[in-house]
C-alpha cells in the first residue's frame, strides 16, 4: 500500500495552507517583532505604518478582546508584547494590509523606544540565577550516595547537545475566514487542530464552538507544530475578527527560522560508576534544559529527557534532575524525539568517556548492560517485551561487527590521512504521551448509500503517512478495495478534542479508534446480512467486498448489504473513543506505568574522516529495527531513514547559533547547514526483527516516527573514534554537533 499522497504530491497538486483557493478580499498579517532579546517597552509608534498605503490595520495587545495568553502548559506567554519583550522575533504588533509586500514594507515602518535590560542566552547562567521555569524534578530508583564506595571506576563529565532547527518545508501559516454570527473557520499547518481552537477561543473571548479548525496536512511538523502553529493562527483569526475580512498570516522562512523555536540545547552533568566486571551500578545526572523565554512545551519535553536518561541499559541505581531554565531566546519546543535524544546523549557520553578512561571499546560496557525483562526502569515501569539484546545480537552477528571492528583497525593502520571511526548505538523509546491524559483519540467513520466510506480522525498528516495507515485499518476490517475509502480532512467539528498529532502515538491512537468504529459498523452490517440471508450472523463474514456464508461467497455484496441497512433505517455511521489501557503515572512520586510499550533497536555507524580536512563521509548505518509487524513496511522504512538522517544532523552539522546578545546567527539556509544529498549515508540497511509487535499497537505495529531519530547519536561518537584514530592524546569534549570546524580543532590540538 503506497502513501495515497504520493500521486498528487509529484504532480504539486496537493494542496498546503497557501495553496488554499483565495476569498475575495483577502487580507495579509506580518508579525512585527522585537529587535532585542530583553527589554522594557517604553513607547510604541505605529502611525506612519497605519498611514501606509494599503495597510488596513495595526493590530497591538490593545485589540485582544479575550486573554492576551498562548502558554498551553503554564500561561506565561504573551500573543503580543505588552510592556516587556523576552526574545528576539518576539511578537510587538501585528500589520494588517491588502498584500503580503505592503503589510512588510510597513513593518518597517514601526518604531519602537526601548529600555534594554540584560539577556540571558545561557541555560547554566539562568539556572545560577534561579531563572526557572517550573521547579526542577528528580527521578529515581535504588540509592545512588550510597554506591559509589561499591564502583571499581567512577567517571564525571560535562556533556551538551546544540538546538536544531525543525526546517518543515511549509513554513508556519494559518488561514481564517469570517462565517456568520461571529464563526470563524481556520486553515492552520498545525500538528494540534484543538490546541489551536483553544487558544484562539481564549485570546478571542469567545466558546470554542465558534472556532472551527480544519487541517488537510502539513508540509513537515517535526514537533515545531504542536505548539507554535498556534501563534499564526491566533494572529490570523485576530485581524479576521477585527476586520471581518479573510486574513492570511504565512511566515517567509527567515521569518520563521527568526520567531520560532527550535530543539531545546542542554548541558549535562553526569557521574557514573562501574564495578570490576563492568556492570554500572550507578548513575547521577543533572540537565540544564535550555528553555527560551516561556513554558511552551519545555515542561514535558523535559519529563522525557528524565525518562530517557538510561536509554535501554539496566542501572539499579539512578538519580537523574532536570532543570528547565528560562532565558531571553524564542521559546523552545517539541522536536521528533521530545527531549528523549537529549537524555539519551548523555547516558551514551558517560559510557564512552568511561570506556576511554578504561581503555576498552564503549560497546563492551553497552552490551553488558542492556535491558531485559523483568527489570525495572527507574520511573517504576516493569521492562516487558524488551527487544534490547535480541536487537544486539542480531545486529552483532548480521552485520559482523568483529569483522567491521578489525576492518576499521586495519584501515586506520594502513591509513595516515584517512581515519574510520565505528560505533554501535542501541534506542530504546517509550510510546505515550508522557502525559497520560492526552492518551486518547476519536474517529467518526461515515459509510455513505453508495458503499464508498469516509474517515475523520484526530490524527494530522504531516508526511509521516497516518492517513493512509488511517485508510490501511479501515480496508482491513471492511474487507473492501482501498479506492472505495477516503480520508478526511482533520477538522475539529467533526472530532472535537483531539491531542496533537505527536509522541509517535497517531497512528496507534487514531488507527484503534477507527477500527472500533469501522468494527461497530461490521457488526450492525453483518446482522443485517444475518437477515437478509436467512444465515446465522456467526457464520458471516466480510470478505473482497462481498459477505462469505461458512466461507462461500453469497450473492450479497457489500453494496447490496450496505444499501440494505439504509433501506432498513439502521446507522452507516458511528464514532468510537479509544483511551490507552493499562497507563498511569504519579508525578507526586514520580514512579508509574506512563509508556504502552517500548520500540528498540541496534544501529553500526562507520564513518571516514579526511584528516587534512575535517571533512567526512558516513559509510555505511546498518540497523536492526523493531518493528512489532509493521503494517506498511515501506511506509516505516521511509520513516527509519529520515529519522536516522535527521539524528545525523543535529548531532553533526545542524548548528543553532546566538551571539550574546540573543540574536539569532544561523539565521538563513546559507548559515545553518542541514543534511543533504551528499551527506547522507552511503549506505543504509534496515532490517526489521522478527517480533510479535505489542497488542497496544495498532495491528500490532509499532509507532516508528521518532524512535529512529536517536539513532543519529552512533554518528557523533564514530567520529569521535576516527579523530582518536588520528589524535589520541586529544582531550575531547563532549559536545554536539560534532561539525567539521571542531573536528579539525580537535585533530591537531
Ligand atoms: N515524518 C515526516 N515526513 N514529517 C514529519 O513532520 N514528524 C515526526 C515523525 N515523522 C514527521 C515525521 C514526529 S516529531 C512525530 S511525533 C511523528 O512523526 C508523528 O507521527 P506519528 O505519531 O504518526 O508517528
Ligand atoms: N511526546 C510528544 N509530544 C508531547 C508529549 C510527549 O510525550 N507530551 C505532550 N506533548
Ligand atoms: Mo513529535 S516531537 O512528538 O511532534
Amino acid at each position: 500500500m503506497k502513501n495515497i499522497d504520493s500521486y498528487s504530491h509529484t504532480r504539486g497538486e496537493s494542496i498546503y495552507v497557501d495553496d488554499i483557493a483565495l476569498l475575495q478580499g483577502t487580507l495579509y498579517a506580518v508579525a512585527y517583532d522585537s529587535k532585542i532579546a530583553h527589554g522594557k517597552i517604553k513607547h510604541l509608534s505605529i502611525d506612519a505604518a497605519k498611514a501606509y498605503p494599503g495597510v488596513e490595520a495595526i493590530l497591538t495587545y490593545r485589540d485582544i478582546p479575550g486573554e492576551n495568553q498562548i502558554g498551553g502548559i503554564i500561561p506565561d506567554e504573551e500573543l503580543l508584547a505588552e510592556k516587556e519583550v523576552h526574545f528576539c522575533g518576539m511578537p510587538i504588533a501585528l500589520v494588517v494590509a491588502k498584500s503580503q509586500e505592503i503589510a512588510e514594507a510597513a513593518a518597517k515602518l514601526i518604531v519602537v523606544d526601548f529600555e534594554i535590560l540584560e539577556p540571558i542566552t545561557d541555560a547554566r547562567e539562568a539556572a545560577r540565577k534561579n531563572k526557572l521555569i517550573l521547579p526542577p524534578r528528580t527521578f529515581q530508583i535504588g540509592d545512588t550516595a550510597s554506591q559509589w564506595s561499591n564502583c571499581a571506576h567512577i567517571i564525571e563529565g560535562i556533556a551538551e547537545s546544540g538546538g536544531q532547527e525543525h526546517l518543515y518545508i511549509e513554513t508556519q501559516g494559518a488561514y481564517a475566514l469570517p462565517l456568520e454570527n461571529g464563526t470563524i473557520k481556520i486553515y492552520s499547518s498545525t500538528q494540534g487542530p484543538t490546541a489551536v481552537q483553544r487558544t484562539v477561543a481564549k485570546v478571542l473571548g469567545v466558546p470554542m464552538h465558534k472556532i472551527e479548525v480544519d487541517v488537510t496536512r502539513l508540509g513537515g511538523g517535526f514537533g515545531g507544530k504542536e505548539d507554535q502553529a498556534t501563534t499564526w493562527a491566533v494572529m490570523a483569526a485576530l485581524a479576521c475578527k477585527k476586520l471581518k475580512r479573510p486574513v492570511k498570516c504565512i511566515l517567509d522562512r527567515m521569518a520563521d527560522l527568526r520567531m520560532t523555536g527550535k530543539r531545546h540545547p542542554y548541558s549535562s552533568d553526569f557521574k557514573i560508576g562501574l564495578s570490576n566486571d563492568l556492570k554500572i551500578i550507578a548513575y547521577e545526572a543533572t540537565f540544564y534544559q535550555n528553555a527560551g523565554a516561556a513554558a511552551d512545551l519545555s515542561p514535558a519535553v523535559l519529563e522525557r529527557t528524565l525518562f530517557h536518561a538510561n536509554n535501554c541499559y539496566s542501572i539499579p541505581h539512578t538519580k537523574v534532575t532536570a532543570f528547565s531554565c528560562k532565558t531571553n531566546l524564542p521559546p523552545n519546543t517539541a522536536f521528533r524525539g521530545f527531549g528523549g535524544p537529549q537524555g539519551m546523549f548523555v547516558i551514551e557520553a558517560a559510557i564512552v568517556k568511561a570506556a576511554e578512561k578504561l581503555g576498552i571499546d564503549a560497546s563492551v560496557i553497552q552490551q553488558k548492560n542492556l535491558l531485559q525483562d523483568g527489570n525495572v526502569f527507574h520511573y517504576g515501569q516493569v521492562v516487558s517485551g524488551c527487544e534490547a539484546i535480541n536487537c544486539w545480537n542480531t545486529a552483532t552477528k548480521l552485520f559482523q561487527f568483529e569483522k567491521e571492528r578489525t576492518a576499521v583497525n586495519e584501515f586506520n593502520k594502513s591509513n595516515s590521512l584517512l581515519k574510520k571511526g565505528m560505533a554501535i548505538m542501541p534506542i530504546c523509546f517509550g510510546i505515550s504521551f508522557t502525559k497520560t491524559l492526552m492518551n486518547q483519540a476519536r474517529a467518526l467513520v461515515h459509510v455513505y448509500t453508495d458503499g464508498s466510506v469516509g474517515i475523520s480522525t484526530g490524527a494530522v498528516e504531516m508526511g509521516q503517512v497516518v492517513n493512509t495507515k488511517m485508510l490501511q485499518v479501515a480496508a482491513s476490517i471492511f474487507s473492501i478495495a482501498t479506492s472505495k475509502i477516503k480520508v478526511e480532512t482533520t477538522n475539529t467539528t467533526r472530532v472535537a478534542n483531539t491531542s496533537p498529532s505527536a509522541a509517535s502515538a497517531t497512528a496507534d491512537l487514531n488507527g484503534k479508534a477507527t477500527q472500533l468504529a469501522c468494527e461497530a459498523i461490521k457488526k450492525r452490517l453483518l446482522k443485517r446480512a444475518a437477515v437478509d440471508l436467512n444465515a446465522n450472523e456467526n457464520e458471516l463474514e466480510l470478505k473482497d467486498e462481498c459477505v462469505l456464508h461458512k466461507n462461500t461467497p453469497t450473492e450479497l455484496t457489500w453494496n447490496k448489504l450496505v444499501m440494505s441497512c439504509y433501506l432498513n433505517r439502521e446507522s452507516l455511521s458511528e464514532s468510537a473513543h479509544y483511551a490507552t489501557p493499562e497507563i498511569n503515572f504519579d508525578a507526586s512520586k514520580e514512579k508509574g506505568h506512563p509508556f504502552a510499550y517500548h520500540v528498540y533497536g541496534t544501529a553500526l555507524f562507520i564513518v571516514t574522516l579526511d584528516c587534512l580536512r575535517g571533512t567526512y563521509e558516513t559509510d555505511a548505518v546498518k540497523i536492526v529495527h523493531d518493528y512489532g509487524e509493521s503494517m506498511n513496511p515501506f511506509i516505516d522504512k521511509g520513516q527509519i531513514e529520515g529519522g536516522l538522517v535527521q539524528g545525523i544532523g543535529w548531532m553533526t552539522m545542524e548548528e543553532v547559533i546566538y551571539n550574546k546578545e540573543g540574536k539569532l546567527l544561523s539565521n538563513a539556509l546559507s548559515t545553518y547547514k542541514v543534511p543533504d544529498i551528499y551527506s547522507v549515508p552511503k549506505e543504509i540497511t534496515i532490517h526489521p526483527l522478527k517480533t510479535h509487535g505489542s497488542e497496544l499497537a495498532i495491528f500490532k505495529s509499532k509507532a516508528v516516527g521518532e524512535p529512529p531519530l536517536m539513532y543519529g547519536i552512533g554518528a557523533y561518537f564514530a567520529l569521535r573514534n576516527a579523530v582518536l584514530a588520528f589524535n589520541p592524546s586529544v582531550k575531547m569534549e563532549l559536545n554536539a554537533p560534532l561539525t567539521p570546524e571542531k573536528i579539525l580543532m580537535n585533530l591537531y590540538a
